[in-house]
């Protein structure tokens, strides 16, 4: 349980070239949440699912972090117990920027397993059935991007709420906030909290945070280090 957490969402790995969902030319502009990314879709629209997955993970080969990713990463290694990265994202960019520990809620994107066996593989930035022709390698029944879907559980969201157990200081960055809604992590606990976005949202109440920066990560990124290395020096 950290002392401080990170928590990102889509906003962190826009200025890496990743579309995030609902900016204006999101992800969510271009494709039906309810065909692709719904409980269920996988059992009625297969072959469409899994082609848009195949897409975003063959989009995310040749991205890099950028100075947001690794301005976290390096506060994360200087402070191993005392920080927590968690994020929604579910490309690779903070292990790209050398991040052995983070939490993707979730999933990841490069992963795809079998809901049967449990059977898990990180196919990098492969078709699926490029690598899994002839479906699960060990029960043979059709493999998933291992990706929550919207209506699906998430079982990482405990080891979120365990990390936040202990959580004084919370950094929220590129989220709009619709469907972790981080406004609810705001208790008496928290003594210091700072909110970056690109601009407002309508789902988030920036009065509740002890520091409002609307502005890109990776302009936000220095000061807000700067603000958890004297929250911890203190
Ligand atoms: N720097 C900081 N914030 C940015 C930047 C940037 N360069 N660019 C965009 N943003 C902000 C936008 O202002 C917006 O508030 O990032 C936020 C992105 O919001 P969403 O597109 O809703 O993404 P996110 O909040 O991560 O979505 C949460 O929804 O679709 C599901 O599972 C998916 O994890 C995702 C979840």
């Amino acid at each position: 349980m950290a002392k401080v957490v990170v928590f990102s969402g889509a906003g962190i790995s826009a200025e890496s070239g990743i579309s995030t969902f609902r900016d204006s030319g999101g992800l969510w502009e271009n494709y039906k949440i309810e065909e692709i990314c719904s409980a269920g879709c996988l059992d009625w629209n297969y072959d469409a699912t899994i082609e848009f997955y195949d897409k975003r993970r063959e989009e995310i080969a040749d991205k890099e972090p950028n100075k947001a990713h690794k301005a976290f990463v390096a506060l994360k290694k200087r402070h191993p117990k005392e920080v927590a990265l968690i994020t929604q994202n579910v490309d690779d960019l903070f292990e790209k920027a050398g991040c052995e520990d983070i939490l993707h809620l979730h999933g990841f994107l490069r992963e795809v397993r079998c809901e049967t066996c449990g059977f898990l593989d990180d196919i990098g930035y492969a078709k699926l059935r490029e690598v899994h022709a002839d479906g699960c390698p060990r029960c043979s029944h059709p493999l998933r991007p291992n990706v929550v879907f919207f209506g699906e559980a998430a079982p990482k969201y405990a080891d979120m709420y365990k990390e936040l157990q202990d959580c004084e200081m919370l950094v929220v960055v590129g989220t709009s906030g619709n469907v972790i809604n981080t406004d609810m992590f705001l208790n008496s606990q928290i003594k210091y909290s700072i909110l970056n976005n690109l601009e407002p949202s309508s789902a988030i109440d920036d009065r509740l945070y002890s520091k409002v920066l609307y502005k890109k990560a990776s302009e936000a990124v220095d000061e807000i280090v700067g603000d958890v290395e004297a929250f911890l020096e203190n």
